[in-house]
């Protein structure tokens, strides 16, 4: 049986006649490499009980060429230093996930699987009773939730395609790509929150899964974003350039800023505003949980693209300011366009008129906080209850019941 005690005490008394610590790590791997060979090759030597399918497996691993296999991986050979490290074109392997440059990013990943949740925990009876009560939920409450389910449940495959297809391979930093991963798994959470509601409710899943196409309202939005995903989704495409570098910069502004960062709050607010008056409460629950992911999903992506502007400030030029403060500002129309169509009257003790005073207010933390200038002064926050829903620190008690499972399990001790 391996056991490292014996392995850490050959070495400890390698080094201590004197070998220096170099040597001494040289002659252990020597040492391994020579004994692990002839265990290897003689685990491969054909035996009379070996079918034919046997022996054609172990012929193909003679032919194996491990330069050349390994060659085909991202990045440099050697062990990596930290400073290597970079967001976008870098060099040393993707593959060596420490030593951390990012520690933000690790602590993202670390902070998503503690918040870990699943949509069936959700208790959904009392939001059936009330769906099929005719009595139940006015016209226009109605249509608020089933355009919401609309939108929302194409927009974040539209997100988690976006992350998959485009972004994860041109992001080259491991402890980033490890949060991307979990944030795809995340938005594959999200999509079945969605799917659950719609089945649990017994809506047209036809007429909601299809809305993206039928609703001009939706349809823009789920538009608009696809057009920054375009261009570097296509396979050949790849940074490097100040103009390549600048078109990632633009999907990641239009993702993380405009679809995570503005077009989900309109019908955020609107779910759980209808949850705080105590209708469709296990809808308004799942929407909780999906916002509080949205936002780490929205603070990770401000922290990439500002580390982008700080390893290449040649990309953050006047131009490029000019752009991203207008991809802000038209994410920001579209969604204003979005509230009045959802709220064509006041319900739920809210307005299209305040909704957007709040997507302004929005917009305004949005661009500062990628460093660019407010262009709505002046603006206030009509819903200040949201920002607490969002807060992780003030809703201790929200996970306190599910989710402490999930956290035992991952933290398992050894002794
Ligand atoms: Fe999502
Ligand atoms: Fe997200």
């Amino acid at each position: 049986m391996l056991s490292w005690d014996e392995f850490d005490k050959d070495e400890g008394e390698e080094a201590a006649k004197g070998a220096t610590a170099t040597q001494a790590a040289a002659a252990g791997i020597d040492k391994l490499d020579n004994a692990g060979g002839v265990a290897a090759l003689e685990a491969r030597a054909v035996t009379a009980d070996d079918s034919d399918a046997v022996k054609r497996a172990k012929a193909a691993l003679d032919q194996l060429d491990i330069a050349e296999g390994l060659a085909e991986l991202e990045g440099s050979a050697a062990r990596v230093a930290v400073d290597e490290k970079r967001m976008i074109n870098c060099r040393a392997d993707l593959n060596q996930l420490v030593p951390f440059k990012y520690d933000w990013a690790w602590q993202k990943y670390l902070d998503g699987c503690a918040n870990h949740w699943m949509p069936q925990e959700v208790n959904m009876t009392a939001d059936i009773a009330l769906w099929k009560n005719p009595e139940g939920l006015t016209d226009d409450e109605r249509r608020i939730v089933m355009r919401n389910l609309g939108f929302f449940s194409t927009a974040d495959s539209l997100v988690a395609n976006n992350l998959a297809l485009a972004v994860y391979r041109l992001i080259t930093n491991p402890e980033c790509r490890q949060y991307i991963l979990r944030q795809a798994f995340e938005e594959a959470i999200h999509t079945h929150a969605y799917q659950y509601c719609i089945e649990s409710l017994g809506m047209d899943e036809g007429e909601i899964f299809n809305m993206y196409h039928e609703i001009p309202s939706v349809a823009k939005k789920a538009a608009w974003g696809l057009s920054y995903t375009r261009a570097i989704s296509d396979p050949e495409f790849n940074t490097g350039t100040v103009e390549t570098d600048k078109e990632l910069l633009r999907n990641l502004i239009a993702y993380y800023c405009v679809l995570e960062g503005i077009f989900f709050y309109c019908g955020f607010t609107q779910i759980l505003s209808m949850g705080r008056r105590n209708k469709m409460t296990g809808v308004a629950e799942q929407f909780q949980y999906i916002l509080r992911d949205e936002s780490m999903h929205l603070n990770f992506g401000i922290d990439v693209i500002n580390q982008i502007k700080i390893e290449n400030p040649h990309l953050w030029d006047a131009e490029m300011k000019e752009e991203a403060s207008q991809m802000i500002l038209q994410g920001t129309q579209l969604e204003i366009e979005y509230a009045r169509d959802t709220m064509p009257r006041g319900v739920l003790g809210m307005n299209a008129a305040m909704m957007e005073d709040y997507l302004k207010f929005i917009a305004n933390r949005r661009l500062s906080q990628i460093g660019l200038k407010e262009e709505y002064p002046g603006t206030t926050n009509p819903f200040p209850w949201m920002s607490e829903i969002m807060d992780l620190k003030k809703e201790k008690n929200f996970f306190e019941t599910r989710v402490i499972e999930y956290q035992t399990g991952g933290a398992l001790s050894w002794d």
